[in-house]
């Protein structure tokens, strides 16, 4: 796995930046302080503009690491910043696992799915990792229809495994993977 940090793509339809400081005003808006957003994350609903900001100073020291991938995800037609995706935790050398969140103005048009393949696409070709994850709640299945659409596989459920910060309990949660083969492979066919 290459240290390539956090580079632009591009989409048909959208732009995945690296965020900035500046980017907490769109963040809280149309995102951040959404409670439909965060129904099924592992994060809380952001109360101030502050908690926005201070994650993204969190995202700031992240991109000094190099080995980081934390992309804002901009729709080109507006240049309005509408959610996020990014690499949420290297399992090890070349396995990583994915995970994003828009706003629900914007749900349901294709974007996370659009996000997602060029990410992946990304990580493949350029960062060379493995393996890509992502998990979800099982009572978030749009969560996994993304994962399915972007080519992901299910490889099972864990039965009552997280805590939704919805409902405060226990919930059973599907993982999904991409191995490099099987991309690789899939694009060679196509
Ligand atoms: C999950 C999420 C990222 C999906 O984003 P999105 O941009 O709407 O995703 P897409 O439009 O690319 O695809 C969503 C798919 O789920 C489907 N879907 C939506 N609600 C669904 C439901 N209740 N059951 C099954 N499928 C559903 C959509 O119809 C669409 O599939 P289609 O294109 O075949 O019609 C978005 O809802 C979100 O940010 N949710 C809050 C944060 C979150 O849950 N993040 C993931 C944590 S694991």
């Amino acid at each position: 796995m290459k240290k390539i940090g956090t580079k632009k793509l591009e989409t048909e339809r959208l732009i995945l930046r690296k965020s900035t400081l500046e980017d907490a005003g769109s963040m809280f808006k149309n995102w951040g302080s959404d409670p439909l957003v965060t129904r099924y994350v592992t994060w809380k609903t952001h109360e101030t503009i502050e908690d926005s900001l201070e994650y993204l100073k969190y995202i700031q020291k992240e991109y000094q690491e190099g080995n980081t991938y934390h992309w804002l995800i901009v729709l080109k037609e507006n240049n309005t910043p509408i959610g996020t995706i990014d690499v949420v935790r290297i399992l090890t050398d070349g396995v990583v696992e994915i995970g994003y969140n828009i706003g629900s103005l914007w749900w349901g048009k294709g974007y996370t799915t659009e996000a997602f393949k060029k990410v992946i696409e990304f990580l493949f070709n350029e960062v060379d990792v493995d393996t890509i994850c992502a998990r979800h709640l099982v009572e978030n299945p749009a969560s996994g229809k993304v994962m399915q659409k972007a080519g992901l596989k299910l490889e099972g459920i864990l039965r009552q495994r997280e805590i939704c910060n919805y409902t405060n309990t226990l919930m059973d949660v599907a993982y999904y993977s991409i191995l490099k083969d099987e991309y690789k492979n899939k694009k060679t066919s196509n």
